[in-house]
């Protein structure tokens, strides 16, 4: 294993923005952008033996700062949607952000994604970001010390371990917005790529795409990915759910949780015969199809055009602090949260 680190751009303010590339003994890379902690590419060979970059994403900082759907960032302090953008901790109500539609939270109104995280290389195979996030940021309390670590290994697996601390009490709910195509970023839709998900149950939403506190049966629904199902298959089906969200992008309830790492996702293409394993610890992985995609371009001048990569976001349920069914991410001050999640490539069988 080697960790290398190069210039990647300068920040408007004339700091830089760092890439760390992992690399292993099959020359297989991940590289890891300080600028948001960004997950920027995933290098392996296909069944052919061609190196293929599996993550949509940017050539310069410029393109990640004005033209970003979140393309392989860490998200939070809690990621994906909080209802009227708005909770509350022990009766004091916090006014968040309303970046979505002036009404809704996404992505905690997104600073944790483009900021410029500390770096500090642990070991050959492992680097650690830092970012400590001011208290009222966006709305969110506390004081909040958070430290990502990616770890590439030679299995090409990438570990990923999230750790915030807070000085008040606060939610803490950290993800990764990697967009994934097996194909290689720049090969088209994924509508052909197969995906299961161990989820008996999916979060429905309203129109704004906030959960009404209901999780239903993934049972007789185009939502059922228990067993491999093209994404394509249903994705423009008749279904309200669907029409709500224009394609998927649910959280799926990941069966049997229990707060340890299990091996919960597999998705496929014949194409290259790649296939990711995802691994995590939280209850639930909000799978979205980018649906929201539109064509802007990314690497190599390439269009991400719509459904071109699909996410995987391991998390807590989306407007948790608003719903107390839900697995609660509350996070007493001074208590770390920590928790992680693994992305493997793999050949298929
Ligand atoms: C999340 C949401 C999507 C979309 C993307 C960002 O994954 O679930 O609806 O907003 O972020 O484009």
């Amino acid at each position: 294993m080697s960790v290398e680190r190069k210039e990647f751009g300068t920040m408007p303010d004339g700091r830089t923005v760092y890439r760390y590339i992992l690399s292993n003994s099959s020359e297989n890379e991940v590289h890891i952008l300080t600028l948001g902690a960004t997950l920027h590419s995933f290098i392996v060979d296909d069944k052919n033996g061609n190196k293929t970059d599996v993550l949509l994403g940017f050539d310069t900082v410029e393109d990640y700062l004005e033209k970003s759907d979140y393309q392989g960032a860490t998200v939070g302090p809690v990621c994906n949607r909080i209802g009227n953008a708005a909770f509350s901790i022990d009766g004091v109500e916090y006014k968040l952000t309303a970046n979505e539609k002036d009404v809704t939270c996404l992505h905690s109104g997104g600073e944790y994604s483009f900021v410029v995280w500390n770096a500090m290389v642990i070991d050959s195979d492992t680097v650690e970001f830092s970012y400590i996030s001011p208290d009222g940021l966006n709305g969110f309390p506390g004081t909040i010390n958070n430290s990502v670590t990616f770890k590439f290994t030679e299995e090409n697996k990438l570990v990923i371990k999230y750790s915030a601390v807070s000085d008040k009490d606060t939610f803490i709910n950290l993800t990764n917005h990697a967009y994934f195509n097996l194909n290689g970023f720049d090969s088209g839709d994924i509508l052909s790529h197969s995906i299961m998900i161990d989820a008996d149950k999916v979060t429905a939403v309203d129109t704004m795409s906030i959960p009404t506190g209901e999780n239903f049966s993934v049972d007789g629904t185009v939502f059922d990915f228990r067993q491999p199902k093209l994404i394509g298959k249903d994705i423009d089906a008749d279904n309200e759910q669907l029409g709500f969200t224009g394609g998927f992008d649910h959280n799926f309830c990941i069966n049997n949780w229990d707060k340890t790492l299990r091996k919960c996702i597999t998705a496929e293409s014949d194409v290259s015969g790649l296939k990711l394993n995802v691994y995590t610890d939280l209850p639930g992985v909000q799978f979205y199809a980018g649906n929201f995609l539109k064509g802007i371009c990314g690497k190599e001048q390439k269009p991400m055009n719509k459904r071109s990569g699909f996410c995987l976001e391991t998390q807590y349920y989306p407007d948790t602090p608003n719903k107390s069914e839900f697995p609660s991410c509350f996070c007493k001050a001074g208590e770390e949260f920590v928790s992680q999640t693994v992305y493997e490539i793999t050949l298929a069988e």
